[in-house]
């Protein structure tokens, strides 16, 4: 039997391909390799106009300035964010996208936040420029869950976990009652809330329906993904490939 044919990588012009990854217009790209500040393998690279694979081994064999050339299409960040940012492109105030290098701010296609967190909300968060993963991550229809610590201004009656647990609780103004959440008392004022749904402040709006109030809210898992200990709040770090794949496990 045949065999089938190797998938061919995309290929892209040099200035179209940096000017894509923020690194200025394709005049800019041109000056900027007219002053052998690029490199590729090691040469100084000269014709900004040739076309080479896209592959996750470039910024291994290009340089600009002599650092290595920025990740390609297809990266996704995991970043423990800080109380404060806010998960949007155009809201006023510090967003989380200035957590990241300024460059990134004008890639194509643009790094989007998968879902939201609080502004007030700390904790786990993803960034991807590829949209197929984003959508995968947040589709309703996975159910991947996503687990909480929560602080709360009253102790807990006790009856919060079976509540949650139902899959009958109605929050305001909603009409569909939400799926079922699990949750692990840590304390009379603290506990780990794992839901499977993004709805709109749910966190707060669940213990709001218990007569309480979230006093901090930080995010500790997605999936099969852990907010690693050692990532200080609004560092960030990129995700290899098997790392990404533990969010859908
Ligand atoms: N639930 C909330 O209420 N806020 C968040 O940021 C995330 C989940």
């Amino acid at each position: 039997m045949a065999k089938p044919a190797a998938a061919r990588p995309v290929t892209a012009r040099i200035d179209k391909l940096l000017s894509s990854m923020g690194y200025g217009s394709r005049k800019d790209i041109a000056r900027m390799a007219g002053a052998d500040r690029i490199t590729l393998d090691g040469e100084r690279l000269s014709d900004v106009t040739r076309r080479i694979p896209v592959l996750a081994d470039l910024p291994a064999r290009m340089a600009v300035d002599d650092r290595p050339l920025d990740p390609v299409a297809g990266m996704v960040i995991l970043l423990n964010k800080p109380l404060g940012v806010t998960c949007s492109h155009s809201d006023a105030g510090p967003l989380v996208y200035e957590l990241l290098p300024p460059r990134w701010r004008q890639r194509e296609p643009a790094i989007s936040t998968v879902g939201r967190l609080d502004k007030e909300t700390s904790g786990l968060l993803l960034l991807t420029d590829d949209g197929d993963l984003l959508h995968r991550i947040i589709s309703p229809r996975r159910m991947i869950s996503k687990t909480y610590h929560a602080t709360l201004a009253r102790p807990l009656t006790g009856d919060e976990a079976a509540l949650f647990a139902s899959g009958s609780l109605l929050l305001n103004n909603e009409t569909k009652p939400l799926e079922p959440a699990t949750l692990e008392v840590l304390s009379p004022t603290e506990a780990l809330l794992t839901i499977t749904e993004g709805r709109y402040h749910q966190v707060r709006r669940m213990f709001a329906a218990c007569g309480n109030h979230v006093l901090a809210l930080h995010r500790l898992r997605l999936g099969g993904l852990h907010l690693p200990k050692d990532l200080q709040a609004g560092s960030w770090r990129l995700l290899d490939p098997t790392e990404q794949q533990q969010v859908f496990e």
